[in-house]
């Protein structure tokens, strides 16, 4: 899942090791190594997290060596050993071969290599491209016109980086629906899978497009197509702050994260709502033509992001009265849905990167739908290949479990619909300026939530012993409580589920057994004071089934305080806003109860960042 190429003058071991260091946070399974040094190749590789490979090249050193690849797999066909680890050398073993993606074709092109008599050596479809990358080189081909020649023969998604070791200072790339950047240094160049990798050594980056292959030296960097025709470069400047990267103290990234989250939905506010309260998104390349012409509005996103798109389709209906669906990526395009000219589809993903996303965003293109990025990642694939862009700017999210990304995308969201509702001047218009001042307030409200999550942690800890904790919500507090309990699941690897209190007494109630831990997400007790009638009642009829009631409830409301066990209090806000703070106190419960199970709280098994496959 992460990649690093070097070529300069530095020891690329250090390099390589050093930039899989900063990619970790993209989950793996694996790492492995190799360098090119007088005239032959090194490689090592191990299973199992990137300490077990440092250990592996402390016992034993590979050669000097400045031109070099390194790679984490997160294991897709073969199980997560030393021997599917990335990478994978030619039977020669002079052509060593990293990838991430899958190669849809493989089975065919290994029999075919199989039957030419090649044997293979590992279970992975990334192998075949080292034996037919040394096919086309012992026909006289060099490195990028071999790498070239293969990719025409390859189906799938992938990203490839190759060396040889008769080729020294030259490493060799290949992307097609798979992300891959260059860092452009002084006599020294990089590619990984994203930028974080190489910040600590350059800023100046250049992307790399779908279907093009790369060539590096220590002084030049080709790119073609993938027939060889050169293509324009398109270079960028990386701002992000290398020690943005760093945990800075906290014992996990996500603390940290979770601890930005005030800071985070002011930057996502930022620059967006004039002094005269109207809002302006400048990268809405949309115009408010096309805007008034939609009539219909679906949301696309997967994991967390799919839980900021629910609680969207509540403000977007409301604030707008277009309909609004939701669906899982990974759903939409197989099922034929209804999208065409006038639908807009908000793609929501934090890494931009997402396949079943980016599947779903082309589909809706191809049927002719406006599509609309809302996402994290500066340049990358989702937003690149949207109408329009709006960036969350929550900085680098490290830590697997999405925390600040989820809190500016229900932002995002919020904006999305309030200049939609804005320029189809909708009748709740007036309401525009009053709502816009709530969103400006939330970066205290979710720093006044912060300081009093204490009691949380304890309680977390209280009941790290648990079986399975339920969570509850109506309206947008239904999105929540799937949230907080997907938290849960990722995090604690425990039994978790989220239900709409309504829908309790039509099943789940069965489950309630004496001591469970019910956790409920109540609306606020002013405006839709029904909402929150119905949920106090929900509240006492597991109460009086045995559960232990955790009731999220905001400053004041006092109805709901004989009910709970335990009482964690937010601010007062509109119940549409409510996610935004009543979302916090989750985090913080799933965080702790994993570091209190022993638990990875940042790298969760069997989990990646991004998930590049479908
Ligand atoms: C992975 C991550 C989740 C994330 C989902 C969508 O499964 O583990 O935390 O919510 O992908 O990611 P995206 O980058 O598209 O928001």
């Amino acid at each position: 899942c992460g990649i690093v190429g070097y070529v300069g003058s530095r020891s690329a071991t250090e390099v390589v090791v050093e930039g899989l260091r900063r990619l970790e946070y993209r989950g793996y399974d694996s790492a492995g190594i190799a360098v090119v040094a007088d005239g032959a190749l090194a490689s090592t590789k191990r299973a199992g997290k990137l300490a077990n490979l440092e250990k592996a090249l402390h016992e034993s050193p590979l050669p000097a060596a400045s031109t070099g690849l390194g790679h984490t797999r997160w294991a897709t066909h073969g199980a997560p050993n030393d021997r599917n680890a990335h990478p994978h050398l030619d039977e020669s073993g002079r052509v060593a071969v990293i990838h991430n993606g899958i190669i849809e074709n493989f089975a065919r092109l290994r029999s075919e290599l199989e039957s030419a008599g090649v044997s293979f050596a590992s279970d992975t479809d990334t192998e075949v491209v080292a034996h037919l990358l040394a096919a086309e080189v012992a026909a006289g081909a060099n490195l990028a016109d071999a790498m070239r020649a293969v990719c025409l023969r390859l189906e799938g998604a992938f990203t490839l980086l190759a060396v040889h070791a008769e080729v020294p200072d030259r490493v060799v790339a290949a992307r097609r629906n798979s992300p891959l950047v260059v860092g452009l240094g002084d006599g020294e160049n990089f590619l990984a899978s994203d930028v974080s990798a190489f910040i600590a050594h350059t800023r100046e980056a250049l992307e790399v497009g779908d279907g093009q292959v790369v060539e590096i030296t220590p002084d030049g960097v080709t790119l073609t197509d993938v027939r060889g025709a050169p293509v324009a470069e398109r270079r960028f400047h990386v701002d992000w702050d290398a020690s943005a990267a760093a945990k800075d103290g906290y014992d996990y990234f996500m603390l940290k994260e979770i601890a930005e989250q005030p800071k985070a939905v002011a930057d996502t506010l930022l620059g967006r709502i004039g002094a005269d309260g109207e809002l302006s998104l400048d990268q809405m390349r949309l115009s408010d033509e096309e805007l008034r012409e939609i009539d219909k509005v679906v949301v696309v996103a997967c994991g967390t992001a799919y839980h900021a798109g629910l609680v969207a389709k509540y403000a977007i209906e409301h604030w707008t009265r277009v309909p609004c669906e939701v669906e899982l990526a990974s759903e939409f395009r197989y099922r034929d849905p209804v999208v065409g000219r006038q639908t807009l589809v908000i793609a929501i993903s934090q890494s931009g990167e997402t396949m079943d996303t980016l599947m779903a965003l082309r589909y809706a293109r191809e049927q002719g739908a406006r599509v609309l990025a809302v996402c994290n990642t500066n340049g990358a694939t989702i937003p690149r290949e949207s109408d329009a862009v709006l960036y969350t700017h929550a900085g680098p999210e490290v830590a697997v479990a999405s925390t600040k990304a989820f809190l500016t995308q229900l932002i995002a969201c919020y904006l999305v619909g309030l200049y939609l509702g804005q320029v189809r001047g909708t009748k709740w218009g007036d309401e525009i300026g009053s709502v816009v001042r709530d969103l400006s307030d939330l970066p205290s409200k979710v720093d006044q939530v912060l300081e009093t999550m204490e009691p949380v942690r304890s309680l977390a800890r209280e009941l790290a012993g648990a079986t399975s904790v339920l969570f509850l919500g109506r309206h947008v507090g239904f999105p929540v409580a799937l949230e907080g309990a997907l938290k849960l699941k990722e995090l604690a690897y425990m039994h978790a589920e989220g239900f709409a209190a309504g829908e309790l007494k039509h099943g789940p109630i069965a489950l309630i057994e004496s001591g469970m831990p019910v956790i409920v997400v109540v609306p606020s007790p002013r405006g839709r004071s029904v909402l929150h009638d119905k949920i106090v009642s929900n509240i006492q009829e597991i109460r009086a089934r045995g559960a232990r009631t955790i009731v999220i409830a905001e400053e004041g409301d006092e109805a709901v305080a004989p009910y709970a066990d335990h009482l964690v209090r937010v601010p007062e806000c509109p119940t549409l806003l409510q996610p935004v703070v009543a979302t916090v106190p989750l985090q913080v419960f799933a965080c702790e109860m994993a570091s209190a199970r022993g638990f990875d709280v940042d790298q969760p098994r069997n989990l990646a960042k991004s998930v590049t496959v479908e």
